[in-house]
Order: structure tokens, then C-alpha cells, then sequence
């Protein structure tokens, strides 16, 4: 009997982990997991826009991962900026529109700045969308949503639909799919509100070693999956 097929995924979420424990193994410096990081980001962006995938928020760094060595902050920004920047013709090729998730209030200026110019230059692009989740927690999320919402006038009324209303971005579908790379079973304040009915896939694989083929099985393994949303087996 075949398998009944649920399409692409609109929206998938990657937690991009393992950047490190990928160094690390080599005997080489966090950075430069990192680095390869990147490198593995630009292959899956590039296989999901061919996939047909619609949106693909990239879990790139959260409001606790502050309290890491400033040299490693300062690298990853410094990888963030270099991405944004630099890949203008690339965007524009697969006319991919670039969004922020997350407080732009607590960035560095120059990175909030090179995210807005992004999301400017990109904005008329009707192509997949890539989400950059920079300076981003699915708490900090819900809360920066309820103060807009209690800003909104005496009368808000507090309902589901309210709050997702004032989201980050709430024309953003909620993901149908979240990934996580290098084998831990945890969400880490990642998409909390919106992954509320999402699938899950966990893979072994350190994010550097990531290629557009992962992400092509990942999408495979959600297409056996039978979604109910908390209703009955058809
Ligand atoms: C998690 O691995 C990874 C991060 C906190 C940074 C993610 C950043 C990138 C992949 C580069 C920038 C990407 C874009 C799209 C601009 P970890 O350091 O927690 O790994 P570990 O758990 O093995 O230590």
C-alpha cells in the first residue's frame, strides 16, 4: 500500500548545532566550526529554494548564547555580517527575501543595521524566505508579543490568535518541520510558540557536515510522517 505523501514543508526550522563538538573532534578551535557552519548553512539555503521549500528560519544565535567567550560572540557576528553582506547576488539569483526573528533592540548596531538593509534590499523577492533567528528566544518572543499586545490599546483582548498576531513575524506560517542537528533531544528556546504542532527530526550529524542531501532525507522522513494536530487518524 503506498504511503499517503504529505507535500514539501512550507516552513522548516533548523537549531544548527554542533559547530563546536565538530571542531573540537579535529582538534581545531570552536571558530572554526563555525566557519564550516556557515559553509553548511549556505548548501541547506540553497536545497530548501530548490526544494520548494517556502520559509526556513535558521536558528543562528539565542538570547543565552551571550554568555559564551566574547572572542566566539564576536566571530559569530562577524560570520553573520559577512553573510548578509555578501550574498546579495545569491539572493538575488534565487530571489530569496532575508527576515529577522528575534530583539533587534540588543544587537550590535552594525549587525541590526546590515539585517535591516538585508531585509530591505530583499524584501520585493518572492522566493523562499530565510529567517535569521539573531539575539532570539521562544520566551523573549512571547513576552516582547504580550507587551505589544497589552501597548495595543486598554481593550486587547488576550486570545491565541491575539498573540500570534504580535509575533515577530506574523505572516510567518508556524514551522511544519524543526531539525536539529548533533543528536540532542531538546528545543532550547527555539520557536516555542509557533513549533506548537510541528514535527520533529533530530539528526546525528554534526551541523558542518550537513549537505543539501540531509536536508532532502529530513524532508523524506516528514512526508511518512501522519500529522493529526492533535485531532484523530484519518
Ligand atoms: C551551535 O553550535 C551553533 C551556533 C551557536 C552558531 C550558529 C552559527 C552558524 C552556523 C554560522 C552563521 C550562520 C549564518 C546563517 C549566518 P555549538 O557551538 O553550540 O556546538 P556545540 O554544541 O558542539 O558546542
Amino acid at each position: 500500500m503506498r504511503k499517503k505523501v504529505s507535500p514539501v514543508p512550507a516552513h522548516i526550522g533548523i537549531i544548527m548545532d554542533g559547530n563546536g563538538r565538530w571542531a573540537q573532534q579535529r582538534g581545531q578551535r570552536r571558530t572554526q566550526g563555525h566557519l564550516e557552519g556557515l559553509k553548511a548553512a549556505k548548501r541547506v539555503v540553497k536545497a530548501a529554494s530548490d526544494l520548494g521549500v517556502r520559509y526556513l528560519t535558521l536558528y543562528t544565535f539565542s538570547t543565552e548564547n551571550w554568555k559564551r567567550a566574547a572572542e566566539e560572540v564576536g566571530f559569530i557576528m562577524g560570520l553573520v555580517r559577512q553573510y548578509l553582506r555578501g550574498e546579495l547576488d545569491f539572493y538575488r539569483e534565487n530571489r530569496i527575501r532575508i527576515r529577522h526573528a528575534g530583539d533587534t533592540a540588543g544587537l550590535p548596531p552594525d549587525i541590526a543595521g546590515e539585517l535591516r538593509k538585508a531585509a530591505e534590499d530583499t524584501g520585493g523577492f518572492d522566493g523562499m524566505q530565510v529567517i535569521l533567528a539573531l539575539n532570539y528566544g521562544g520566551r523573549d518572543e512571547i513576552v516582547r508579543a504580550a507587551r505589544r499586545l497589552a501597548a495595543s490599546g486598554p481593550r486587547a483582548e488576550i486570545t491565541e490568535a491575539a498573540i500570534s498576531a504580535h509575533l515577530d513575524n506574523p505572516d510567518v506560517p508556524d514551522p511544519d518541520l524543526i531539525i536539529r542537528s548533533a543528536g540532542e533531544f531538546r528545543i532550547s528556546n527555539f520557536l516555542l510558540w509557533e513549533g506548537a504542532y510541528a514535527e520533529y527530526l533530530v539528526s546525528p550529524k554534526f551541523w558542518p557536515d550537513w549537505t543539501g542531501e540531509d536536508l532532502e532525507r529530513a524532508i523524506e522522513d516528514f512526508r511518512g510522517r501522519n500529522r493529526r494536530f492533535g485531532g484523530t487518524v484519518k
